[in-house]
């Protein structure tokens, strides 16, 4: 059944679990995400980024979940979406059945200029007053993604402000994380703590200087109640960057979010940790090694069912890793 994000995140703070938060855009995704969900008895959060609107077609991307609740009636699924650039857009999802919408007021609707603070509260308050009429659930943002290591949003194609933000934009102030909560009655806060979109988050294996877990805690300390959000927390698995290079690719040197961190900062209020990134590349990494091994094949159900299985596995290790596993 379709549940809001708000039922969800309440359970998952009563239990002590985080949940990841896959982002979705074609049949194989979903079916991946249910699959393990259906493997391990875990809740479901399938999010869907306006990108994943303009591949997909919004009619088609809502039938992929209304046939995914159809198919595991037994699981508990949010369809949330993210980083929505305007509340028109929000408006939008609301309309088309989505039961929890991200208001990303952090930035402009260009999604490249870093917001004041009393744009977002304006939009994001905006949001959460006409998502609570109809029981959906609202997400908003505080602070900006990007890295503490150069300042950039990181994104290579673009998504995330542009130009070098300070230290100030890049982490969460804790003060101004419980007056934005005040003011907006969001659901849940996505909290600025040094991670970024995409594979380039950080150049070296990650410490406490250019990821901040200490954050979280401080920001938790002070808005309890509050249900946290991790954004660009894509672990970037360095077996898969292994295997896509291997088999063709060329991707650069590069590290994610310990599974080890995203744990700490579910001990700390996290309870909802936003994943693209792991199951592109697992993805890619199956399509290109089987594609490799098996020159003579030319079905597109065989190199699609290597790249299924490729993310449903990831899916279930991030279940099981987050506490989620039997919750459902
Ligand atoms: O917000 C970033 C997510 O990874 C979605 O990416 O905009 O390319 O669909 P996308
Ligand atoms: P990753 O790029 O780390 O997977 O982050 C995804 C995200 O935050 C979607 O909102
Ligand atoms: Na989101
Ligand atoms: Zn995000």
């Amino acid at each position: 059944a379709l549940i809001s994000l708000r039922q969800l995140l309440d359970h998952a703070a009563e239990h002590g679990y985080g949940m990841p938060a896959f982002n979705a855009n074609n049949l194989e995704q979903v079916q991946a995400i249910m699959q393990a969900a259906d493997e391990v008895d875990a809740p479901v959060i399938i999010q869907a980024s306006a990108g994943a609107r303009k591949y997909a077609g919004e009619p088609f991307l809502r039938h992929l979940i209304i046939a995914a609740v159809e198919q595991y009636p037994h699981i508990p699924v949010v369809l949330h979406q993210d980083h929505g650039s305007e509340p028109a857009v929000c408006q939008a999802s609301i309309q088309s059945g989505f039961t929890s919408v991200m208001m990303d007021g952090s930035l402009m609707a260009d999604m490249k200029t870093p917001a004041t603070y009393e744009y977002n509260v304006d939009v994001t308050r905006r949001v959460a007053e006409m998502a609570h009429w109809v029981g959906v659930s609202v997400e908003g943002e505080l602070g900006c993604l990007g890295s503490l290591e150069s300042g950039m949003a990181g994104e290579e194609d673009g998504s995330g402000a542009e130009g070098k933000l300070s230290h100030e934009q890049l982490l969460t102030d804790p003060d101004e994380a419980a007056q934005f909560v005040k003011e907006t009655g969001v659901d849940a806060l996505a909290i600025a703590i040094g991670t970024s979109h995409g594979a380039y988050k950080f150049t070296r294996p990650p410490t406490g200087d250019i990821l901040a877990i200490e954050r979280i805690k401080e920001i938790h300390a002070r808005i309890p109640d509050t249900h946290l959000v991790m954004h660009g927390s894509s672990s970037v698995p360095q077996e898969w960057l292994k295997i896509i290079n291997e088999y063709g690719g060329d991707m650069g040197e590069t590290y994610g979010v310990p599974v080890e961190e995203i744990q700490e900062g579910i001990k700390h209020g996290v309870r909802k940790v936003n994943i693209d990134t792991d199951l592109r590349m697992a993805s890619t990494g199956a399509v290109r090694k089987f594609l490799a091994e098996n020159k003579k094949e030319f079905d597109p159900r065989k190199f699609l069912k290597a790249s299924t299985a490729a993310m449903k596995d990831l899916c279930k290790a991030r279940y099981e890793a987050f506490g989620c596993a039997g919750m459902a």
